[in-house]
């Protein structure tokens, strides 16, 4: 499913002016982005279908009954598959049109924004998924809000154009005035609902008819015809007709796309289509193909670092544990953002300052990994190393630099977490501890008594279950889960004597992270007021100052 680069990219090239070349080559070859949208809005779907049309699977798996029976390729935990959830992100590698496409997959639900955050900073631009019916939901603005202020590049899919009550017109304003970016259609819905036939290409101008298939397992034969003179067997001249004046009105209202606005976050290209009965899916992922970016330039403490430099820089993004339980091991998944990547090369490790040779490198398709002898700026690299990384530590070769980055978000959660049979109290530990590494959730723990009940920060409730189910099924440690009733956690930092005298609230608690840094949990905002005027010399901030490198 996934290919490795053929042998002769493989191979290092003779001289530095020829491997420049290599990694220029490669490095505009790489298309990475990710899918943003509210659950259920179709993005699972689509991505089946970008996997069918790129020729990675035979067949579409939507026609097995997803929420009993998950069979998607990209959706791999029990967890998610008992509740038809995407919980991790997953990297899908796989050629298509030419291109080497990396598509991050990310949690759809909405506790898991915090790692769906984390898996934005990695790509380069993002496809924007909009159930036709329902418009702009709550999910969608937040994820749109994060790709907006990086200033990535959006392609926009209205997905469910096979839906009754849609009105292309009517999203096209919903996405321009609940999210203040301008939608521009790149094609035109022929037809909505029961009559939705394809789409109308505005730059070919042409008329793209699909015909439909069974469940759309197979790729839709699709009939090109010219919008003035149809076949009537294949476009009605009244459905033509309304098409044309649509379109007419459009070319009149609507501004005219410009790629470099797109480019930098201020427009985005719209496309219409039914991902579950395939019409319009090609068109956009031929849309897709002309408009993604190839990797941007990262900022680092050292400026901008171009993708296409010989050197190799990366950054790790996210970090999973027990991938495949068989394994029982630790990924740590690296997005390169310049140069070129070999496995056993040697690496700075610029937070330790560690120089590190990486054994295991490896290729990730949901499931099924391979070794990865090579990789480029746009490519993730799973890499197999106990306890090593961190969140946002990056990896160079050469003069070591660190790239910019927000790496946890403030907990709204708290709970303390026992484990019910002392027996398996070492699994406990060290699965807790693992999951932490990963990000999954934060711990903190009493500042002097050291209590054996850590209280769990999460950004949302789902984490607590996704947390206890993954002690039990991975580590064997059943655990019961008390909530607390604080809302809010503020790191404290200033000077060490001031932060020694640091005075809280009584109905404030005081714990300390893994770094030992002082966190206050607060019930409201009001108590949260109290103890800042208690304390006018300390910092009170949302997430800890090691969780954000920004520069
Ligand atoms: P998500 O990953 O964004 O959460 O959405 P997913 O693809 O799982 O799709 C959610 C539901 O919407 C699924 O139905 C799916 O079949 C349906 N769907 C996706 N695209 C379209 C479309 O273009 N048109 C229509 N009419 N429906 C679409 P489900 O009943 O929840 O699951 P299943 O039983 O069909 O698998």
């Amino acid at each position: 499913m996934s290919s490795s680069p053929p042998a002769s990219l493989a191979a290092p090239a003779a001289d530095g002016a020829a491997a420049d070349r290599a990694v220029q080559r490669e490095v505009q070859r790489r298309r990475t982005f990710a899918i943003i949208s509210h659950p259920d809005a179709g993005k699972t779907t689509l991505t089946e279908k970008l996997l069918l049309y790129s020729g990675s699977i035979a067949e579409a798996g939507a026609v097995r009954g997803r929420k009993t029976q998950r069979a998607v390729t990209s959706d791999w935990m029990a967890m998610e598959r008992e509740r038809g959830i995407s919980i991790t992100s997953t990297v899908l590698t796989f050629e298509y049109g030419g291109l080497q496409i990396n598509l991050l997959d990310t949690p759809g639900h909405n506790d898991f924004s915090e790692d769906t955050y984390r898996t934005l900073t990695a790509a380069d631009c993002a496809v924007m998924v909009i159930d036709a019916a329902k418009g702009i939901e709550a999910q969608t603005k937040k994820l749109f809000k994060i790709c907006s202020a990086r200033r990535i590049p959006i392609l926009t899919f209205v997905n469910k154009m096979d839906r009754p009550g849609c009105d292309p017109l009517n999203t096209l304003s919903e996405i321009s005035q609940v999210l203040g970016i301008e939608a521009v259609p790149w094609n035109w819905p022929i037809g909505t609902g029961r009559d939705f036939k394809g789409v109308y290409d505005r730059q070919t101008k042409q008329a793209l008819v699909f015909q439909a298939v069974s469940h759309g397992i197979d790729r839709s034969p699709v009939d090109i015809v010219d919008l003035n003179d149809p076949p009537e067997r294949i476009l009605s001249p009244e459905l033509a007709a309304q098409v044309r004046d649509e379109v007419e009105l459009i070319d009149h209202a609507g501004g005219a796309f410009d790629k470099q606005r797109f480019l930098a976050g201020e427009i985005t290209p719209v496309f219409f289509g039914s991902a579950l009965t395939n019409f319009g899916v090609e068109p956009f992922f031929d849309g897709f193909l002309k408009l993604a970016p190839t990797p941007r330039p990262r900022l680092s403490n050292l400026g901008a670092i171009p993708p296409d430099r010989t050197e190799f820089a990366g950054v790790i993004f996210k970090i999973q544990a027990n991938l495949d339980p068989r394994h029982h091991d630790r990924v740590a998944y690296l997005r390169v953002c310049a140069g070129r990547f070999t496995r056993d090369m040697e690496i700075v490790h610029t937070r330790t300052g560690e120089r590190i040779r990486i054994k295991r490198s490896q290729r990730l398709f949901a499931k099924e990994r391979e070794t990865m002898d090579v990789a480029y700026a746009g490519d993730v690299v799973g890499l197999v190393i106990p306890g090593q990384f961190r969140l946002g530590d990056t990896l160079t070769e050469g003069e070591p630099l660190q790239f910019e980055g927000q790496w946890q978000f403030s907990p709204e959660c708290f709970g303390t977490l026992r484990c019910a049979d002392t027996g398996r109290r070492k699994q406990f530990d060290k699965g807790l501890a693992q999951l932490v590494e990963e990000g999954a959730i934060q711990l903190l723990r009493e500042p002097v008594s050291m209590s054996p009940e850590p209280v769990l920060a999460a950004v949302g409730q789902l984490q607590f279950e996704v947390v206890q189910y993954r002690l039990e099924s991975e580590y064997n440690a059943k655990t019961t889960l008390h909530r607390l009733p604080f809302r809010i956690a503020r790191w404290v930092t200033g000077d060490p004597a001031d932060v020694a005298e640091l005075r809280v609230p009584s109905l404030g608690r005081q714990l300390q992270d893994q770094d030992g840094i002082p966190v206050v949990l607060f019930e409201s905002e009001g108590m949260l007021r109290y103890c800042r005027e208690l304390n006018p010399n300390l910092t009170f901030s949302e997430v800890s100052p090691t969780a954000t490198r920004n520069f």
